[in-house]
């Protein structure tokens, strides 16, 4: 290969890697909001003359209208959506476009812009959120009392209610919100003014620029909010936990729907079939918001890797904070669609979910508290006789609320009752009234909470 071949591959080879348009086209309307704002700014402080402005501001407008409808469609050989728009405008206005970078950068604009778009993005997802926890209250509601095996190691350990699950849930995914909401403050600051890395020798009104978008204030340090990363991180990291409890309840559904369970029976719109064995209905719409899941905590690290070497202020690295965002959101967006959906259209199986309780057993906890109270057993005492009660009834093939006085007391003289209690499931499940418990009337109580709770998350995102 001769040396003109190889500065040829070289070239093409850099634009290649360094080529950004074709993903960051999403920050257009964000990139021309903090340019409309800043040609105010500027205009204000006497910066550019008004007739500039004014010509700035509609060759803007004219842009800001071409990106809405798809007229302005980044060349695939832009260096970047920032430059891009630059390059449109001047085709629109002409020279008077140059007026535009005056005391800004390239850098400063391109992470004002991304913030934008991310507090957007969050918005959406808290919206989404909402509406799936209001659907895990629905079901709470509608299955107060209905009675189902509570597992733990996936053994069967006491009754509780599908309510009460529902709401674990929306517990869970609630803190997901208040994530979501922490990384949205982190977006706070506006760093747009801060240039290159070192601020501007024109007299701008950064507090100006900043409340125009939306922000509460301007970045402190031009250098720090060059160069931070911290709210992209903040939000993977919220996105990271909504996506693995998302995926935890749809590794519940894939259990609860599989025929030998059948506590749910899903909608064939969220269901596949297959031609060969018309029995099956795979849940597959579970199953990809589970294995979603496994990029969205991937794209935390891969931002983590890129950032954890830098150096303040900007290097070239940077440029590959945004495809981690990007498929974060839209995964999430996916993620939880579906899962509004399996919530609210899942039928839950009283019957299957009985019957599957209704092992011997399962109420011995229910027998131990009885022991405590009615016989004044202390509580690890009562705990070691229901175990040899158990064990006697599992040799004699009886329930427990079926032992014969003189076995009862061939174990302990104290157990020679006259009425020996027996439990059934809605009973066992009725006295758990604890705060956080699983009684009905607790359940109805708490979904009244949840709902509290809701409407804050609501307030505060409104704010
Ligand atoms: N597209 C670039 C990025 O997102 C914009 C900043 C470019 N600044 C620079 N000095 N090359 O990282």
């Amino acid at each position: 290969m001769n040396n003109a071949v190889q500065f040829k591959a070289a070239a093409s080879a850099m634009a290649a890697i360094g080529a950004t348009a074709h993903f960051d086209w999403r920050l257009a309307g964000y990139d021309l909001q903090c340019s409309q704002a800043h040609v105010e700014m500027l205009y204000r402080q006497n910066i550019i003359c008004q007739a500039d402005a004014s010509q700035l501001q509609s060759g803007l407008e004219q842009l800001s209208q071409q990106v809405r409808v798809g007229e302005f469609v980044a060349p695939p050989d832009a260096e970047d959506i920032h430059t891009a728009l630059e390059l449109q405008l001047e085709a629109l206005i002409g020279p008077v476009a140059g007026w535009l970078g005056t005391a800004r950068a390239r850098n400063d604009l391109a992470v004002t812009a991304l913030k934008l778009w991310l507090r957007d993005q969050i918005d959406t997802l808290l919206g989404k959120l909402k509406v799936l926890l209001e659907a895990f209250r629905q079901q709470a509601l509608r299955h107060a009392a209905t009675v189902m095996p509570g597992y733990s190691h996936l053994q069967v350990a006491q009754p509780i209610t599908f309510g009460h699950l529902n709401l674990a849930y929306a517990e869970t995914l609630l803190r997901d919100g208040e994530r979501l909401l922490f990384a949205r403050a982190a977006l706070c600051e506006c760093p747009l003014g801060s240039a290159a890395l070192a601020g501007t020798s024109f007299s701008i009104d950064r507090t100006y620029t900043a409340q125009r978008l939306g922000f509460e204030r301007p970045s402190a340090n031009s250098i720090d909010s060059i160069g931070e990363r911290g709210f992209a991180l903040d939000f993977l990291g919220a996105a990271s936990s909504l996506a693995l409890n998302l995926s935890r309840f749809a590794a519940e559904v894939v259990f609860w729907s599989t025929q030998s369970v059948g506590f749910i029976v899903l909608p064939k719109e969220l269901v596949s079939g297959s031609a060969a064995m018309p029995h099956k209905r795979n849940p597959d719409a579970a199953e990809l918001i589970r294995a979603k899941s496994g990029r969205v905590l991937g794209n935390l690290q891969a931002l983590q890797v890129v950032v954890k070497g830098l150096p303040l202020t900007y290097f070239r690295d940077l440029q590959e904070d945004k495809e981690p965002l990007f498929d974060s959101a839209d995964s999430l967006h996916l993620s939880l669609d579906a899962a509004i959906s399996i919530v609210n259209l899942m039928q839950p199986q009283p019957e299957a979910m009985a019957r599957a309780a209704s092992i011997g057993f399962i109420t011995s906890s229910d027998l131990a508290d009885w022991l405590v109270i009615n016989l004044n057993i202390p509580f690890r005492e009562a705990h070691h006789l229901v175990a040899r009660l158990v064990q006697c009834a599992q040799n004699n093939n009886l329930e427990l609320g079926e032992l014969p006085l003189e076995l009862r007391v061939a174990i302990d003289p104290r157990l020679a009752v006259k009425h020996w209690p027996s439990f059934s499931l809605e009973q066992s499940v009725k006295a758990r009234r604890s705060y956080g418990g699983t009684a009905p009337e607790r359940v109805r109580q708490a979904a009244e909470e949840f709902a509290l709770r809701l409407s804050k998350l609501n307030e505060i995102n409104n704010n």
